[in-house]
């Protein structure tokens, strides 16, 4: 049996605007994975596909391109030019749905990871990340490929669309709480929705993703230099403009002021909005109270998750 993995991912800035060729920050959330698994089957069975989370199963020659696991499957087979095999496989996830904490591309990763390898040649992180991509667009037409590239290289990134990512080294750890609203939002959704909004007043909208990529320049700056008290009012600020542009929620709000109120020095909501999750900078000695704070206004599940990259 093969086992392959992947992590789940938090944009620390600037989604939305990175689909519009402006600069973002994504770390990945290495202890919510996706994992896939792959056995041989007895000859002539083909690829089965289960997703055990969705309690959904299907054989590869029964679905379409517009099925993400068939289609992580064909593109790692017409990649190493090889036959269907005899065999299936399994996928399982800690991580919510559509919550903006990058399921999509945990999935497709972590497919692509395990029939490669199943099939004897592991792919590198920029060939998954690019098959991965191909899957992201069944999510939403304009991928910008943060969250490919992030889960791909398990590493934080600096990203602008079309570049190759830019991985960073943090020298203090950086502690987050991940707090679920419990409100699931299609992140397709909430792009097509911010689109329409940008080519309705656009103007208004490239002035709000300007002021996204000069916090994402600063956050980049605050966090290489081990700089975290910087990065607090960055969050904030970045949690206002998306809420300018409207894709926040007042249950995303409330969580948002409960962990400022509790001592996070930031908070904001991160992936596509609409629901999801938002993140809240913290320390150790402020963690414990945020949490607390958090459930208290109703977070469904709030996830500690701290950030490092040593030596
Ligand atoms: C989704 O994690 C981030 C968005 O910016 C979409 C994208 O970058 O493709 C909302």
């Amino acid at each position: 049996m093969i086992r392959a993995t992947a992590a789940g991912k938090v944009i620390l800035c600037g989604e939305h605007s990175v689909v519009y060729g402006r600069p973002a920050i994504a770390v990945p959330v290495s202890s919510l994975r996706t994992t896939a698994e792959v056995q041989p089957l007895p000859p002539g069975s083909g690829v089965h596909l289960i997703a055990q989370d969705l309690h959904e199963q299907t054989w590869l020659r029964e679905t379409t391109d517009e099925h993400p696991l068939g289609k992580a499957t064909r593109l790692v087979l017409a990649r190493l030019q090889a036959a269907e095999p005899d065999a299936e496989l399994t996928l399982r996830s800690d991580l919510p749905i559509a919550a903006g904490l990058g399921s999509g591309a945990a999935a497709a990763v972590a497919a692509i990871r395990a029939w490669a390898q199943f099939l004897g040649h592991p792919f590198p992180p920029s060939t998954v990340s690019e098959l991965a991509y191909e899957v992201e667009k069944l999510h939403h037409g304009t991928p910008s490929g943060i969250d490919n590239s992030v889960v791909a290289w398990e590493q934080p990134i600096y990203f602008i669309k079309g570049l190759a990512p830019q991985p960073f080294r943090m020298p203090r750890p950086l502690h987050l709480l991940i707090a679920d609203s419990g409100v699931r939002s299609a992140t397709g959704q909430a792009v097509a929705e911010v689109r329409r909004r940008w080519q309705a007043t656009t103007a208004e909208f490239e002035a709000y993703f300007n002021a996204i990529a000069e916090i994402a320049a600063a956050a980049r700056t605050a966090l290489t230099e081990g700089n975290l008290p910087a990065l607090g009012p960055l969050l904030n600020e970045n949690h206002r403009l998306l809420r300018r542009m409207g894709v926040s929620l007042p249950a995303l709000d409330a969580l948002v002021q409960a962990a400022r109120a509790a001592g996070a020095s930031g908070a904001k909501l991160t992936g596509g909005g609409m629901g999801g999750n938002i993140i809240a900078l913290v320390t150790p000695a402020t963690q414990e109270t945020v949490r607390q704070a958090l459930l208290d206004a109703g977070a469904v599940r709030v996830w500690t998750s701290t950030h490092s990259t040593p030596r």
